[in-house]
């Protein structure tokens, strides 16, 4: 038996945030967090960059901003939603290749825990495997929960896939559970390309993504096309919330604690998990959060309505509304703060 090649395993750091309690800082002397940028990504509040430490923020929510670039942790986040109360961020893209010179299967995996507020989304992403002879494995930390999929090609070839089809053949793709906050990615050793199959597709790819704009394409199991595009990343969306209290019943108790600030804001319960996030009122626009931050739509908008006589203008409502998934769906999470 060759020595064990574990050591040689590559395991990113993954930072472990301390599962403290959410709370909200209320009442001191700091003033909000300003809302702000981090290169072109706006960072509003609840959100903070780390190092504005004037400013006051909730426990979680401050954000690294390196090279204007800003991170959550090891995650760099793409886009914050406050309206759907999710991240997009870049998720390392785990790997099980073949090494033709030690002739060894070689795998770079990688695990996350999620601080407080946050959870892999279930709506938005997908446990995406690519392979000719994959089983790969997501599970929690105490494996508590269990998933995977198989992906395997036609035999002695990478024939049989499809271009758009992630549907068993190359590729396969499987649904997580709500509530998840822990990800590790593991391959199945008895399933490898160590084999005759090496030289048409060397390694296997496994990775939590955005499933909304994922179109697969056979080049990704024959080349590194699927690893480089995104440097070794892919998109993923988590979710976030005010975590304690429980909903929107209970935050509305404590006046002091309670997040959503602005007389025009609303509570909306947390789909993933306890707790909950604000929206502006039908009608209000800006960040629910601040005490003033829902706005009446201003009258410039009202340019990008209906082409209608003035004196027919459609209630207010029907300009502003939207479809709350509408910008998931688009593969755009737009924050509302401008
Ligand atoms: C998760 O990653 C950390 C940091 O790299 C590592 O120390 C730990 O062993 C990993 N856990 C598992 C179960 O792989
Ligand atoms: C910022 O990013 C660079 C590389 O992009 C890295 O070397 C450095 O450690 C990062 N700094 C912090 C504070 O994360
Ligand atoms: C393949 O294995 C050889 C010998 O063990 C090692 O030196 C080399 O770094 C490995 N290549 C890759 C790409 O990991
Ligand atoms: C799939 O599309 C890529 C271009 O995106 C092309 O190179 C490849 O040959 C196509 N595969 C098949 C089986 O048609
Ligand atoms: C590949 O899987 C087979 C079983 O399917 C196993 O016998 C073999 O040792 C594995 N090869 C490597 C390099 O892990
Ligand atoms: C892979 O390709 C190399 C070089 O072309 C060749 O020598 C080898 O026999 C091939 N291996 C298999 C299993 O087809
Ligand atoms: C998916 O990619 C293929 C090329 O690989 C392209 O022909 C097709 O239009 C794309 N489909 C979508 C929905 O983007
Ligand atoms: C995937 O891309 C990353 C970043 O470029 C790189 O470090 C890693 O080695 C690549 N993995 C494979 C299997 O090629
Ligand atoms: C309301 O929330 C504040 C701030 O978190 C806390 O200090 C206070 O004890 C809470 N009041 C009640 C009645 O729970
Ligand atoms: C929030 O959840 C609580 C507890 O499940 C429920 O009683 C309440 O009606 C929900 N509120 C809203 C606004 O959906
Ligand atoms: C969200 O990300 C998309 C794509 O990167 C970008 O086009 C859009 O402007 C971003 N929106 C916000 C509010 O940052």
């Amino acid at each position: 038996m060759p020595a064990c090649h574990r050591g040689r395993t590559t395991l990113w750091l993954a930072i472990a945030f301390a599962s403290l309690e959410l709370g909200l800082i209320t009442g001191g002397a700091e003033a909000e967090c300003p809302d702000t940028k981090c290169g072109s990504v706006d960072i509003p509040y609840p959100f903070g960059i780390v190092g504005q430490d004037s400013c006051a923020t909730m426990p979680h929510f401050k954000l690294h901003c390196n090279n204007s670039r800003p991170f959550l942790g090891d995650f760099e986040v793409l886009n914050i939603s406050l309206q759907l109360g999710q991240l997009r961020v870049l998720n390392r893209i785990s790997s099980f290749c073949y090494n033709t010179t030690s002739q060894e299967m070689e795998q770079h995996k990688w695990n996350k825990t999620l601080s407080a507020p946050f959870r892999f989304s279930d709506t938005g992403n997908k446990f995406t495997v690519i392979g000719c002879r994959t089983l790969a494995y997501i599970t929690d930390r105490d494996a508590r929960y269990l998933s995977g999929c198989v992906s395997a090609c036609q035999r002695d070839g990478v024939t049989g896939a499809t271009n758009g089809s992630c549907s068993g053949i190359g590729c396969c793709q499987t649904t997580i559970p709500k509530d998840l906050h822990h990800y590790q990615v593991s391959f199945d050793k008895g399933l490898n390309t160590s084999d005759s199959m090496y030289n048409a597709t060397r390694c296997s790819y496994a990775v939590l993504m955005d499933s909304s704009n994922f179109n697969f394409s056979t080049n990704f199991v024959t080349s590194s096309e699927f690893n480089t595009t995104n440097g070794g990343q892919a998109p993923m969306v988590l979710d976030w919330a005010i975590r304690t209290p429980n909903n929107c019943d209970e935050a509305k108790n404590n006046h002091t604690s309670y997040a959503c600030k602005s007389d025009n804001s609303k509570c909306v319960n947390s789909s993933n998990g306890p707790g909950y996030i604000c929206n502006c009122k039908n009608g209000y626009q800006g960040n629910p959060y601040r005490q003033d931050g829902c706005q009446g739509p201003p009258t410039a908008d009202l340019k990008h309505g209906p082409q209608m006589p003035e004196l027919r203008r459609p209630p207010v409502v029907d300009l502003v509304r939207m479809p709350p998934a509408a910008d998931l769906k688009r593969g755009t999470l737009g924050g509302r703060v401008t």
